[in-house]
């Protein structure tokens, strides 16, 4: 197994440890954390007693302990630490949204360019399990695309601080925080790799006290249809999503987490089940993925991924714009 470093103790973190270990794709060497005692709670929690601590970045980057960090702290922090990752010569696997706005994304892409036998990840999980694949497939069998509604709502845990007057990071513009940089990010991945380019973008949103996005819904202008997202943090939503073509239909469960796939056909009289049960970890086909491309040197899975990350970074931002959301990273 390959040799994992990680930025941030969160859930998240664990999760991804939990799966990186469980797909034989890394094993734990080194925590980061602000506090020692966050570091080793750690390490105990994910039964990673021989993993070394680190309370400085450059004491971390420093480490010949592993090759590969996985970064998990607020959107805002990542571009600094995936830079530092970068020029200490590891690969970077970096939480969505990977960056805040595309100058970051272009100073990076120029960075990689100066590195290129380092990789640099965006951790969109959805699009490396099985049942985004049987959606595309699905797609290229449709006898026309008509578009589509894409949604993904959930209420956050931290929506009740706001509601107390108080900001948490990921509903902060000083942390690139808001519902489409947390949960749009999934369904602007599926529209992407799906529709691919749209040609105008516009977004309607219902913004929070804190100056970033609650909830909203997102038009994506084809030429020869609109694909609409629905997402949010502040209410919990069980839509399903779906692709029109012609006469047929593809029913989603959830754009952001594909548990189920049916196609709908004679007017919902054949209804077909498409999808395969999901791996109990979501973030399991993602970690083998990251791990495959980098034992293999996989260069072309790997730019065509990266490239996905440049056009999603750029449509988030075009959303942005259009809903005159302003993070404190686009001052820089
Ligand atoms: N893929 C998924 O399903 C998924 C799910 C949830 C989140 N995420 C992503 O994971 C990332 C982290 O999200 P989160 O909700 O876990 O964020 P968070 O709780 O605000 O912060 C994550 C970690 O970063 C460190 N941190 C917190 N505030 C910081 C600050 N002001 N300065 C420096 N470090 C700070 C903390 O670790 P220490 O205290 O140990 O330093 C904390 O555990 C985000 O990019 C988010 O989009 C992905």
């Amino acid at each position: 197994m390959q040799k994992l470093g990680i930025i941030g103790t969160n859930w998240i973190t664990g999760q991804f440890v939990n799966a990186a270990r469980e797909a034989e794709a890394f094993e734990l060497t080194a925590v980061y954390s602000r506090t020692e005692e966050k570091a080793e709670q750690f390490k105990t929690d994910y039964t990673a007693p021989e993993a070394n601590t680190y309370t400085t970045l450059t004491g971390f980057f420093g480490s010949r302990g592993f090759e590969t960090v996985y970064i998990a702290s607020p959107n805002s922090l990542h571009f600094k630490q995936a830079k530092q990752a970068i020029e200490a010569g590891k690969n970077v696997i970096v939480e969505k949204p990977a960056f805040s706005n595309p100058d970051e994304m272009a100073d990076m892409i120029a960075l990689l360019a100066d590195h290129p036998d380092q990789f640099l990840f965006e951790a969109a999980r959805q699009i490396h399990e099985a049942n985004f694949k049987i959606v595309q497939d699905a797609i290229a069998k449709l006898p026309s695309i008509n578009g589509a509604t894409l949604s993904y709502m959930k209420y956050s845990s931290r929506y009740d601080a706001v509601l107390a007057g108080e900001e948490p990071n990921i509903f902060s513009p000083h942390f690139s925080g808001g519902a489409l940089q947390d949960l749009g990010v999934y369904v602007v991945y599926d529209a992407l790799s799906w529709f691919g380019q749209p040609i105008t973008v516009d977004y309607q949103a219902e913004m929070l006290p804190t100056k970033v996005d609650g909830k909203g819904v997102a038009t994506l202008h084809y030429p020869d249809y609109d694909v609409t997202l629905i997402f949010g943090k502040t209410v919990d939503s069980y839509l399903t999503s779906e692709i029109y073509g012609g006469q047929s239909t593809i029913v989603l469960d959830n754009a952001g987490t594909i548990g189920q796939v049916d196609l709908y056909e004679d007017g919902g009289q054949k209804i077909t089940s498409l999808g395969e049960q999901s791996l109990a970890n979501p973030m399991m086909a993602e970690a083998a993925t990251f791990a495959t491309i980098i034992a293999n040197h996989d260069t072309k899975r790997y730019h065509e991924l990266l490239q996905l990350s440049q056009s999603v970074n750029a449509v988030l931002y075009q959303l942005r714009q259009s809903a005159g959301i302003q993070f404190d990273a686009d001052q820089h």
